[in-house]
């Protein structure tokens, strides 16, 4: 029999993955001033050697202010190039390819990391907190005081020139890929949904507008970051509240994505804009959306949450639901994953050499 789909090589743009194996990004707040450092070196590392194709890094800020927290990492000054660009020559000495996910918090800026105390909650001035910003005067919490500022333009002329540089930072450290991160609620993704964008001027209202910041942001992101390289983009693919962003609007999205030819892939996620989502989880309950997607727009896209298993995997992958695999939670738990999905398919993966033991 063959290679289990799951394994297949696939190449996308000037990137070559050697299986369909992706380790999500995910926030770790355990930056200073935005700078990865030794505990990122290990933690993104291990992944290196536990059998993904591709490590995406966790959701890096553009700009200070568009942190999620003081701990998140960022890519927001040249000076945070040097630290990234360590970790992904570590990693590409191990044979994988590694991108990283740029972001901009938006009204979830100024909050505290989830494992903290108050936790996800906004954390005042005094408090040392910062000014944050959304499109509009909505609070993500509706009880809270802390309100976000509407943008001007000018401040939003300035975050799409921070994606910009991000970009070209993201490139000057040796990164395979980008993902940009236009999900959960933050900036990108509260412009698109009309439940927290309620501007009247040409970045709010009809669909068209409420789009109009994220064609704006991949249009600047690709001045830095060539047509060649891999761009993902990663969105809620709905809301989970009525009257919200729907996969009929992902879709209408996608196409036009497609048609302004920019992006790669559409990293398919949900949720995370607003604190009335139902959401009925279990396990691969985001997979109806990439294939949707997939299916509808001939885009590529990958599938993310509670995918745990070397069959469910194989069965999206084969049907046609996604190109792509990522996992989140399964790799923290085990950084090794990559290799107990191989075996789970009877496959048995490289181990680094100096782990041969067979050669000794
Ligand atoms: C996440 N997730 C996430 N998503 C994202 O787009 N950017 C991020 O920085 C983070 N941060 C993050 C931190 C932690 C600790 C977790 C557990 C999750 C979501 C993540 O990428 C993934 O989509 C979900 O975890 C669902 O996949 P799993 O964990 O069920 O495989």
């Amino acid at each position: 029999k063959g290679i289990p789909t799951l394994f297949q090589p696939i190449q996308i743009k000037d990137m070559l993955l050697k299986n369909r194996i992706i380790v999500s990004p995910m926030c770790m707040y355990s930056s200073k001033d935005g700078y990865m450092n030794d505990f990122h070196m290990v933690h993104y590392s291990q992944y290196s050697r536990g059998g993904a194709s591709l490590i995406i890094f966790e959701a890096s800020a553009v700009c200070k202010d568009g942190r999620i927290s003081s701990a998140d990492a960022g890519i927001y000054m040249d000076e945070h190039i040097e630290g990234l660009k360590k970790i992904v020559n570590f990693i590409h000495a191990n044979d994988t390819k590694v991108g990283i996910q740029i972001s901009h918090a938006g009204r979830k800026s100024s909050s505290t990391p989830p494992f903290l105390p108050n936790a996800r909650r906004t954390v005042a001035l005094e408090d040392g907190g910062w000014e944050f910003y959304g499109p509009t005067e909505i609070p993500f919490h509706s009880d809270s005081k802390l309100i976000p500022h509407q943008l001007t333009i000018d401040q939003i002329n300035e975050i799409i020139k921070s994606f910009g540089q991000a970009a070209r930072r993201a490139l000057e450290a040796g990164f395979d890929m980008i993902d940009l991160h236009s999900a959960h609620g933050y900036l990108l993704d509260s412009f698109l949904s009309s439940t927290s964008n309620k501007r009247t001027d040409q970045y709010g209202g009809d669909f068209n507008s409420r789009i109009k910041l994220l064609l704006d942001v991949i249009k600047e992101v690709r001045v830095y970051w060539p047509i060649s390289k891999p761009l993902f983009v990663r969105i809620s693919c709905t809301e989970w509240v009525e009257n919200g962003w729907t996969l009929d609007d992902s879709l209408k999205l996608t196409e036009i994505l497609q048609e302004q030819g920019l992006v790669d892939l559409i990293d398919c996620s949900t949720g995370g804009n607003s604190q009335n989502q139902k959401i009925t989880v279990g396990p691969m309950y985001q997979v109806p959306f990439s294939s949707e997607i997939r299916q509808k727009s001939k885009i590529l896209t990958s599938a993310v949450g509670l995918i745990k298993n070397a069959a469910d995997s194989e069965e999206i992958l084969k049907q046609g639901k996604a190109d792509l695999i990522m996992y989140g939670r399964p790799f923290l738990k085990d950084p090794y994953f990559g290799h107990k999905l191989a075996s789970e398919l009877g496959i048995d993966l490289e181990v680094p050499i100096q782990y041969n033991m067979t050669r000794r």
